[in-house]
């Protein structure tokens, strides 16, 4: 499974970047306005260090806007990719772009059927949302299930990407159901990491290791 980091926090996306755990990076037009930067700058700087896509979204909700605008983002990097509203203007620009071997991330998606129309038009990623889902009582992870069934069904290319995720068990189950990408907010990364037993466990190693009086070095 690939991780993406879904933040437009500079910062955030290094630490994680220097573990060598990050493959990409998603951002999105709330995530820009919570950095406080310009958005040409900060997707700019991601893509200088980021070898895989960075996702950047249009704000325009007609094909025509939206076409200029991936026309404009795509200048700023090699490595971007466009994200699209899974809205019709937006299935109409992911066709339009994929067609061209631009990389489109469809994004707001919240039902199996609407895959289906990214995968059709050539879609790179679509992004289920499952936290949103789960937040209004429904089955965000079961959603991952179904697309992950279709797309294999149909051998479609588009990989499915996992976002909204709010928690590791988000990851780890739909790790095992197969889908291609998580993008996991720096935060939930981070929580990956925590189990009290490796504290525990490694207290105790390093307190008999003292008592041998020994090092490694
Ligand atoms: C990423 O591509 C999405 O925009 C993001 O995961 C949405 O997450 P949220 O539901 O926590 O805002």
């Amino acid at each position: 499974m690939k991780f993406f980091v879904d933040t437009a926090d500079v910062e955030e996306i290094r630490k994680l970047n220097d573990l060598g755990l990050v493959d990409g990076v998603t951002t999105n037009p709330s995530l820009v306005a919570k950095s406080g930067r310009d958005f040409a700058e900060v997707v700019k700087e991601i893509c200088s260090f980021i070898d895989g896509p960075v996702s950047a979204e249009v704000t325009a909700i007609d094909f025509d806007g939206m076409m200029a605008e991936a026309r404009e983002l795509v200048k700023i990097a090699e490595n971007v990719a466009i994200k699209v509203p899974l809205t019709e203007a937006g299935i109409k620009t992911c066709k339009a772009l994929s067609d061209d071997g631009i990389k489109v991330n469809v994004t707001l998606c919240f039902s199996a059927a609407q895959a289906i129309l990214a995968a059709k038009a050539g879609a790179a990623y679509i992004s289920p949302f499952v936290g949103r889902l789960d937040d209004i009582g429904q089955d965000g992870l079961a959603l991952i299930e179904e697309i992950v069934t279709i797309y294999g069904a149909y051998d479609f290319d588009t990989e499915v990407l996992v976002a909204s995720v709010r928690h590791p068990i988000h990851v780890v189950d739909s790790a095992k159901m197969g889908a291609d990408v998580a993008t996991v907010p720096p935060k939930v990364l981070w929580q990956m990491f925590k189990h009290p037993l490796t504290d525990k466990g490694l207290e105790a190693f390093l307190e008999d290791w003292q008592k041998t009086g020994q090092s490694i070095l």
